[in-house]
């Protein structure tokens, strides 16, 4: 017997068991091909949106899924609520839960998005935070089936900085079954305790999560290579110091001759062309970052229908 999601957040990839992860994607490849069937399943609902960091993706799908549904999305700036100094978190829940149906926050330390979640009453979606980005590796699953046709037993590889895209992808895979090899240069691996945990999900699944400083053994046989910018949002400081760790990994030509040759490239975008990856190596028939944005929409339709009980 199936659960319903109604009423639950969505702050790490792990919050869903494997079973509500699969009905989410496959809402999602319904929304995408009947979008007019989904027309008014949120008609008179609101989505709060607090954004302390810029987006065009995350901000743009939310909204525009909402517009799409029948409902309405509030895009809170960073100075709009400037939370945390001018209100508390747990007083901007409390608000929120009263005239809102949806919270969605992109934030800087994870603790705020589970605090955030720790004081609604109504369902909070992590849009990213320092630790994760859920609703990003539910797009790229999506992606994956399109262009794979499965998750599990695929091959999948990040090369790149071990943080929050990598750690959702991470428990994606180990929900899925999908095979996923981190590579990264040293000091740079992801978090230990999303490794043990990550590993401990795969158990049940079949998914082997490995991470290796080695590029050319971790590429290898590739199905899906993943990149993602070396300097996230508040590491501008860092950035340069980090092209020069980090280039040895770039996603190039070379790279993709060590992977199967039809290998699926992917991006959360956006990208810093030259840099994690080429410009070249982005436009192969094999790259799907325009419909991996594209179904940031699909699959974020889905999920808000389902958090907000309408399937
Ligand atoms: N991938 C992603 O989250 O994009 P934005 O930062 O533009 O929202
Ligand atoms: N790791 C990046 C992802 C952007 C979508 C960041 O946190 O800035």
């Amino acid at each position: 017997m199936s659960t319903s999601m109604a009423g639950r957040h969505f702050v790490n990839v792990k919050d869903l068991s494997p079973e509500e992860l699969a009905r989410v994607l496959d809402s999602a490849a319904k929304v995408k091909r009947q979008p007019a069937e989904f027309r008014q399943k949120l008609a008179g609902k609101t989505l709060a949106m607090i954004f302390q960091k810029p987006s065009l993706r995350t901000r743009v799908s939310f909204e525009a899924g909402m517009t799409q549904m029948g409902g309405h999305a509030i895009y809170l700036a960073p100075t709009d609520i400037s939370l945390g100094k001018r209100e508390t978190t747990e007083d901007i829940a409390m608000v929120l839960s009263r005239m809102a149906d949806l919270i969605m926050a992109r934030v800087f330390g994870h603790d705020i998005v589970e605090d955030l979640a720790k004081h609604s009453r109504v369902p909070v979606i992590n849009g990213l935070s320092d630790h994760e980005h859920p609703c990003q590796t539910l797009a790229d699953l999506q992606t994956i089936i399109e262009r794979r046709g499965r998750l599990a037993g695929q091959r999948f590889v990040y090369c790149g900085d071990g943080n929050n895209v990598a750690h959702s992808l991470m428990y994606g895979g180990a929900l899925t079954g999908m095979h996923v090899t981190i590579v990264t240069p040293k000091g740079y691996e992801p978090n230990a305790a999303v490794l043990e945990e990550s590993r401990q999900l795969g158990r049940q699944s079949g998914a082997e999560i490995t991470v290796t400083n080695d590029l050319e053994s971790g590429v290898r046989g590739a199905d899906v290579i993943y990149t993602d910018v070396w300097a996230s949002m508040g590491q501008e400081a860092e950035a340069e110091a980090r092209k020069k760790i980090f280039m040895p990994y770039q996603v190039n030509a070379r790279v993709m001759s060590l992977t199967k040759s039809d290998c699926t490239v992917l991006h959360c975008l956006p990208a810093h062309y030259n840099e994690e990856i080429t410009y070249d190596v982005t436009r192969l028939p094999g790259s799907a970052i325009f419909d991996q944005a594209e179904n940031r929409l699909h699959a974020q339709k889905a999920l808000m229908l389902h958090l907000a009980g309408a399937l």
